[in-house]
C-alpha cells in the first residue's frame, strides 16, 4: 500500500441498494484505481444525516447494502482502506478546525448545496431553514478529502465544485498557520459513459427507472420490459432504428459484443428482430454479465460478521492515518498538546 505515489479518497451516502448507473459510472473506475493509488473509500453516513436525520431506520441496513455492493463490485478492502465515516471521529474533529478558517460566504456559493436546500424544501414543506449541519456539508465533505491528505477526489461533475471548495480551504490553512502542510486535492473525473434509466434520464432510484446490481435476473427482465425503444416503431413489422434506440441500443454497447451489435442493428433495421425479442436478448446478457456480481453479494450477505469485521478493520486503518493528519493539524494550530 505504502509504495503507491498517491492517495485518493471518494465516498457514496448510504441511500440505499446500488445501480447499474453506480457501477458503471464510478465502482468500476474505482476498482481501476485501487490498484494504482492508495484508496480509500468511505460511505457518508453522517453526510447522510444532513438531509436524512429523521428517517434513519434504515441506516444500518443501507450500510450493509452499499458495503455489499462495493464488495461484490470488486473493490477489495485487501488493497483499498474500506470504512464507515463515523467510526472515524477523526473526521468530526478535522471538521471543526476546518469550520473555523472558512468564511460563510465560500459556503453559501457551493451548488450542490443549493440544489441540496432546494431539494429539502421541496420534499418537507416546513422546513424551509436549511440545519446547521446541511449548511456544513460541504466543509465535512471536506474534511473526508484532507484527512488523509488526498491527492486526488475521484468523482462525478456533479461533485467537482466540493472538490474546488477543498482546495481553496486546503491553501487558506496554509497560509493562516504558515504551513505547507495540506495539499491542494484536484478532481479525478471519470470517462465513462452515462448510463441512462430505463426511461431515458438520469438513471436514479428515486426515479423508478433503475437496474440494481442487486436484483434478480427476474426483476432485471421485467424491469426492462418497461424501457423505451425507439418512438417510430410502433408494430412490430415497423422497421426500427437504432440510433433512435436510445436507451436499449445503448446497452447493447455496452453488454453485446461488436457483432451482436451488428446483428442487432440489423435485425433492428430490417424488422427481422422485434423490440421484445431485442430486450429478451439483452437482460439475459445483463444477467450473464452481472452473474458472478450478484453470486458474490449473495454469498457474502450470508456473512453478517465479516462484514461487521471488514467495516471495522478498515475503520481501524484509516483512524490510523486520519491521526497522522490530525495531529499534524493541531501542531499548526498550536494546540496545547
Ligand atoms: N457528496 C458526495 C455525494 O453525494 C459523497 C461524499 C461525501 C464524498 N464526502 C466525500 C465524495 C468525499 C468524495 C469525497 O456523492
Amino acid at each position: 500500500m505504502t509504495n503507491k505515489p498517491s492517495r485518493i479518497v471518494s465516498g457514496m451516502r448510504p441511500t440505499g441498494k446500488l445501480h447499474l448507473g453506480h457501477y458503471f459510472g464510478v465502482l468500476k473506475n474505482w476498482v481501476k484505481l485501487q490498484e494504482e493509488f492508495e484508496s480509500f473509500f468511505f460511505i457518508a453516513d453522517w453526510h447522510a444525516l444532513t438531509t436524512k436525520y429523521n428517517q434513519t431506520d434504515d441506516m444500518k441496513q443501507n450500510v450493509e447494502d452499499v458495503l455489499l455492493d462495493w464488495l461484490a463490485s470488486g473493490i477489495n478492502p485487501e488493497k483499498s482502506t474500506v470504512y464507515l465515516q463515523s467510526l472515524v471521529p477523526q473526521t468530526a474533529q478535522l471538521h471543526i478546525y476546518l469550520s473555523m478558517i472558512t468564511p460563510q460566504n465560500w459556503v453559501e456559493r457551493d451548488p450542490t448545496l443549493k440544489d441540496l436546500a432546494k431539494i429539502m424544501k421541496d420534499k418537507q414543506e416546513n422546513i424551509s431553514n436549511l440545519s446547521y449541519g446541511l449548511f456544513g456539508y460541504p466543509v465535512l465533505m471536506s474534511a473526508d478529502i484532507m484527512l488523509f491528505n488526498s491527492n486526488y477526489v475521484p468523482v462525478g461533475i456533479d461533485q467537482v465544485a466540493h472538490v474546488e471548495l477543498t482546495r481553496d480551504i486546503a491553501r487558506r490553512f496554509n497560509n493562516i498557520y504558515n504551513v505547507n502542510f495540506f495539499n491542494e486535492p484536484e478532481p479525478k473525473l471519470t470517462q465513462i459513459p452515462l448510463l441512462k434509466g430505463l426511461d431515458g434520464n438520469k438513471m436514479g432510484k428515486s426515479f423508478n427507472n433503475d437496474i440494481k446490481i442487486s436484483d434478480t435476473d427476474e426483476i432485471t427482465e421485467k424491469k426492462f420490459k418497461t424501457a423505451i425503444t425507439d418512438r417510430n416503431r410502433i408494430r412490430r413489422d415497423d422497421k426500427g432504428n437504432p440510433d433512435n434506440c436510445e436507451v436499449v441500443y445503448d446497452y447493447w454497447k455496452i453488454f453485446g459484443t461488436k457483432d451482436e451489435q451488428e446483428e442487432i442493428c440489423m435485425g433492428c433495421t430490417s424488422a427481422s428482430i422485434g423490440c421484445a425479442e431485442c430486450k429478451k436478448r439483452l437482460t439475459s446478457k445483463i444477467n450473464e454479465y452481472m452473474a458472478p456480481i450478484r453470486q458474490k453479494r449473495a454469498e457474502l450477505q450470508k456473512q453478517p460478521s465479516l462484514l461487521k469485521d471488514i467495516i471495522y478493520d478498515g475503520s481501524k486503518k484509516a483512524q490510523i492515518k486520519a491521526q497522522e493528519v490530525l495531529d499534524g493539524v493541531e501542531k499548526a494550530v498550536k494546540m496545547y498538546k
